[in-house]
């Protein structure tokens, strides 16, 4: 029986918080559009390893089917040489440069996982989930996937005549296989069912509509199989026909943790908490895979959320009309923390956004040099010159600064709901920003510099108590930032004197930032390195 209803609801000792991105294919470097959804990860990742849950996270790439093999044989070299190349010299160094913290890497050509595929589909062979039948259809080698004649569109100008992919705007081809099926149209039932019973189980609600109604008209069984290439894992009852490049894709998600391998591992793992998707692969994950498990008796994940596209002229970003923005591109110029904090920053998530370089730089100078890294070393300087550099005991709080604890409480309520569980990252970094507004508010209103002529012991004390309400604040929003900006949060929490009586920073909670009076009087406050540097002329228009 299928685990229908069985959400997984969340980390505890022996189950770890599971989080994937899509395994990306490898016909070409990654672009802006991968780099967005695979830093949504790193954040909800390290969001989640700063509540103290144990966390696994999950990337790696999809490396058979025909696309690939015709990018490989249009270079002249063979599918794997193609993939090897493109995994070591553009896929995983992008991640290493932008600091992602995945726990694994898959590659669907590893032996770890190919075995497995072929264990797992035998079996739904074995169960009678599968027959052998023919189908005619259009095709989309872009999306690897046969079309519904109705989601066509009509091709213009150079494809006039022709019938178009609604997200690639190629031509489709006809295809004409004798193939083997998946028995997917058994499933409609269920997984309407299991939409019902769980409304979290697709994020955004418009994704969910999308996918409900889709399901609604009724399933077709899959087409699970192709005989006319062989770069593919073998069926393993036919060798002729290699496996449909996205049932093997999508078991990734299983071999990768432990299935029919490591039962300890797959266990404590397997289901994962949040699949992170873009829109274009929704129903693979929210239809496919779901009823794949189902079909296997196995439990099905917490949640799929879907992110919008970053778009380029009014056109979805991808490997094909990239315009030459490369992620190098824009971390060379911004940096690598104000590049994970900008795209969460700047589009909720969920919907559509498009990039500029104009954008970018403006939210650049004023929120995160202006409000953030000015407040940031101003508090530090200030510390220097009238305490020597020891933060100085909060002496005489009084309302105002009590306004700002209460300030911190409700931004770290929020921050956590809205990163942890809604995978609102917009609505969870305003939440941290704010906060940042009403203590840069706070001191304009205090006026140290002027407390700081009254050389009386209430004058002292009331500095104090301003200094220090300032220098606790930006410790707790050096916790709240680091699952977003790791190494300008570091560097403050350094320039806090933090680590010594603290620890690291990583081993923070979130949730308990908003305690106040964590950084103790005495601690070693010093001016570091300005977090966000005044930007140099922007490079190039977009
Ligand atoms: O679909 N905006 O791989 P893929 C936002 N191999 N996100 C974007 C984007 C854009 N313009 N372009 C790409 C595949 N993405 C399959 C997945 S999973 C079992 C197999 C991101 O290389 C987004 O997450 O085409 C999208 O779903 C994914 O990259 C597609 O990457
Ligand atoms: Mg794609």
């Amino acid at each position: 029986m299928a685990a229908t209803g069985s959400e997984k609801q969340g980390a505890n000792d022996v189950q770890s918080y599971y989080v994937s991105t899509p395994i990306y294919y490898v016909n070409d470097a990654p672009h802006l559009g991968h780099a967005y959804t695979t830093v949504a990860g790193d954040v909800l990742t390290r969001w989640h390893r700063q509540r103290g849950e144990k966390v696994w996270y999950l990337t790696g790439t999809d490396e058979h089917g025909q696309k690939i093999m015709r990018t490989a044989e249009a270079n002249g070299v063979s599918p794997q040489e193609w993939c090897d190349k493109l995994v070591e010299e553009a896929w995983r160094p992008l991640w290493e440069h932008l600091n992602i913290a995945n726990d694994d890497f898959i590659r669907t050509t590893e032996k770890r996982h190919t075995d497995r595929v072929q264990e797992f589909v035998q079996d739904l062979y074995d169960k009678g989930e599968i027959y052998k039948g023919g189908y005619e259809g259009p095709y989309c080698v872009g999306c690897e996937e046969y079309k519904l004649p109705g989601e066509l569109l009509d091709g213009e100008g150079e494809y006039a005549g022709q019938k178009l992919c609604p997200i690639h705007k190629k031509p489709v081809e006809l295809l004409s296989e004798e193939n083997y099926f998946f028995k997917l149209s058994e499933y409609t039932e269920r997984l309407l069912a299991h939409y019902e019973a769980n409304p979290g189980f697709i994020q955004p609600e418009s994704a969910r509509n999308e996918v409900v109604n889709f399901v609604k008209q009724g399933l077709q069984d899959l087409s699970i199989s192709r005989s006319t290439f062989d770069w593919g894992v073998p069926v393993p009852w036919d060798p002729k026909h290699v496996i449909y490049v996205w049932v093997d894709a999508l078991l990734n998600y299983a071999t990768a943790v432990g299935y029919n391998e490591n039962p300890a591992k797959f266990d404590g793992t397997f289901p994962a908490n949040v699949h992170l998707v873009g829109k274009d692969i929704l129903r693979f994950h929210a239809v496919i895979w779901p009823a794949m498990l189902m079909a296997q008796g196995l439990p099905l994940p917490g949640k799929v959320a879907a992110n919008g596209w970053l778009m380029v002229g009014g056109e979805k970003m991808s490997k094909s009309n990239l315009t030459g923005i490369k992620p190098q591109d824009l971390t060379s110029h911004f940096g690598v923390d104000a590049y994970r904090w900008y795209f969460l920053r700047a589009i909720a998530f969920g919907q559509d956004g498009s990039f500029s370089w104009e954008d970018f730089t403006a939210r650049y100078t004023s929120e995160l040099a202006n409000d953030y890294g000015n407040l940031a070393s101003r508090v530090a300087a200030m510390v220097g010159k009238y305490f020597g550099g020891a933060l100085p005991a909060d002496e005489a709080p009084g309302a105002a600064e009590q306004a700002v604890r209460d300030g911190l409480a409700e931004a770290v309520a929020e921050a956590d709901r809205k990163v942890g569980d809604d995978l609102d990252f917009q609505g969870g970094i305003l939440a941290v920003f704010d906060f940042v507004k009403q203590v840069n508010g706070y001191i304009t209103e205090q006026e140290p510099w002027k407390v700081a002529k009254d050389d009386s012991p209430e004058g002292r004390a009331r500095l104090a108590s301003i200094l220090y309400t300032a220098a606790e604040s930006l410790r707790a929003v050096a916790v709240l930032l680091n699952p977003v900006m790791p190494e300008t949060s570091q560097q403050l929490w350094d320039s806090l004197g933090a680590e010594a009586p603290l620890g690291a920073l990583a081993d923070q909670r979130v949730q308990d930032a908003g305690t106040w009076g964590q950084l103790p009087a005495g601690a070693t406050v010093t001016k570091g390195a300005v977090l966000f540097p005044r930007l140099e002329e922007p490079k190039k228009d977009a």
